[in-house]
């Protein structure tokens, strides 16, 4: 029997009803654009995650693009990063002209690091005329970033912070005024709600949320080509806009997130039992911080082994990301080589995902978890052998973004 990376029709199942009504409603009144279901799954979002304004786009990347451009960065700004994302958070950076900095990732985490960011700032040896004007970290696999320490270096250079939430809908970090949502942090965070993500539409969506009711205004302008009347433009915008059938869906999948969010730190726990000792390195529960596992990547110099007896017993696996962002060919001109970025090119090479749905069953993990050890002890007595296997660049992936 095959096990799916992600479950998408088990999600279904458990919105039938209620999703049954909200398109018989829709049926009815026709507003596909914007409207009412929009409006209603804006206010909830916004109440999950303790935030004042949710503004519904078309995807995460047009959140991305947008928040940045209503923050006023541009041509001759820089924005630091992190190379180990999807492709999407760099390329929002260069959509608004500006220069994506990178700097490496927490070889613990994946995750941006704080200190490389600093060493950077200080550094003074900066990539674009303007010099840096925000940090952009992505909460990578459902575990925030370190955002109190970001928080405080974007207040010490007064820069902008802005979250890529994408793969973190209810991941929580404690402060001194205990726990927030990640995508609290920032003048701006954006989520995707790609038909995989913890919380998907389906079909193509995406959030921008902020404290700041300015700037949330300028995003509203944004995603709806400048319109801030009828008939009135007062800039040229786009059309990013959140249709009323992805907000149905979602607003019948927010009621579930919790619950969802729970299981799959339940079976990450699971994992983690049954995987301990096994030479692989496991994701890190970190004091502080709690992820929503968007992803279960674990690490291993003999990935592309395991990988391909995960795929031989029919269970589906991924690699988030095989190639990171500094090295993609679309990147070129960034002028950045291997070996720029270390840790980030070591998770690429080691990266492997597995299965993670709230609808895994318990067995299934037990199989997983079995072909997972066979095929390291298989691997260890071929290399024994002295048999030196290649190493796979970039697998196909099944499992889009
Ligand atoms: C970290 C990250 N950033 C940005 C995006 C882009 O989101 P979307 O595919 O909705 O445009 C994704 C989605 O895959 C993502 O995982």
């Amino acid at each position: 029997m095959k096990i799916k990376f992600v479950d998408l029709l088990a999600q279904n199942e458990e919105i039938r009803d209620r999703i049954e009504r909200e398109l018989a409603e829709l049926h009815r009144h026709t507003a596909y654009v914007g409207g009412e279901s929009v409006e209603s799954f804006e206010r909830e979002f916004a109440k999950f995650l303790g935030v004042d304004h949710a503004i519904g786009v078309g995807s995460g990347t047009d959140a991305l693009r947008l928040a940045l451009l209503a923050l006023g960065i541009g041509p001759g700004d820089e924005v630091i990063t992190t190379p180990m994302s999807f492709i999407a958070t760099t390329a929002a950076v260069l959509q608004t002209g500006a220069t994506p900095a990178f700097v490496d990732v927490n070889p613990d985490t994946g995750n941006i690091d704080a200190e490389a960011v600093r060493r950077y700032l200080r550094g003074g040896d900066f990539r674009a005329p303007n010099g840096p004007k925000a940090i952009l970290p992505v909460h990578l696999y459902g575990l925030p970033a370190p955002m109190n320490e970001l928080s405080e270096i974007a207040n010490s250079f007064h820069l902008d912070l802005i979250e890529d939430a994408c793969q973190a809908h209810g991941a929580r970090v404690m402060t001194r005024d205990g726990w927030r949502s990640a995508g609290s942090f920032g003048a701006a965070a954006c989520f995707s709600f790609y038909p995989g993500k913890n919380l998907g539409a389906w079909g193509e969506a995406g959030a921008v949320v902020t404290g700041d009711g300015e700037l949330a205004a300028a995003v509203r302008a944004l995603r709806d080509h400048g319109r801030i009347s009828h008939y009135a433009h007062d800039r040229i915008g786009y059309n990013a806009r959140l249709d009323a059938l992805q907000a149905a869906v979602l607003r019948a999948k927010l009621e579930h997130l919790g619950g969802w969010n729970a299981r799959r730190r339940r079976i990450a726990a699971t994992y983690r039992d049954l995987l301990r000792d096994s030479g692989l390195l496991l994701p890190l529960e970190l004091p502080g911080v709690e992820s929503v596992y968007h992803l279960f990547v674990v690490r291993s110099p003999d990935r592309d082994q395991i990988r391909q007896a995960l795929l031989n017993d029919g269970i589906e696996c991924g690699i988030h990301y095989p190639v990171p962002i500094h090295l993609q060919p679309a990147c070129g001109a960034l002028g950045y080589k291997p070996g720029d970025f270390p840790v980030s090119e070591s998770f690429a090479d080691t990266v492997l995902s597995l299965p993670m749905h709230p609808h895994l069953k318990d067995s299934d993990l037990e199989r997983i978890a079995g072909v997972v050890r066979s095929a390291m002890r298989s691997n260890h007595t071929s290399l024994a052998g002295g048999l030196r296997p290649e190493t796979s660049v970039a697998p196909p992936l099944a499992n889009g973004n």
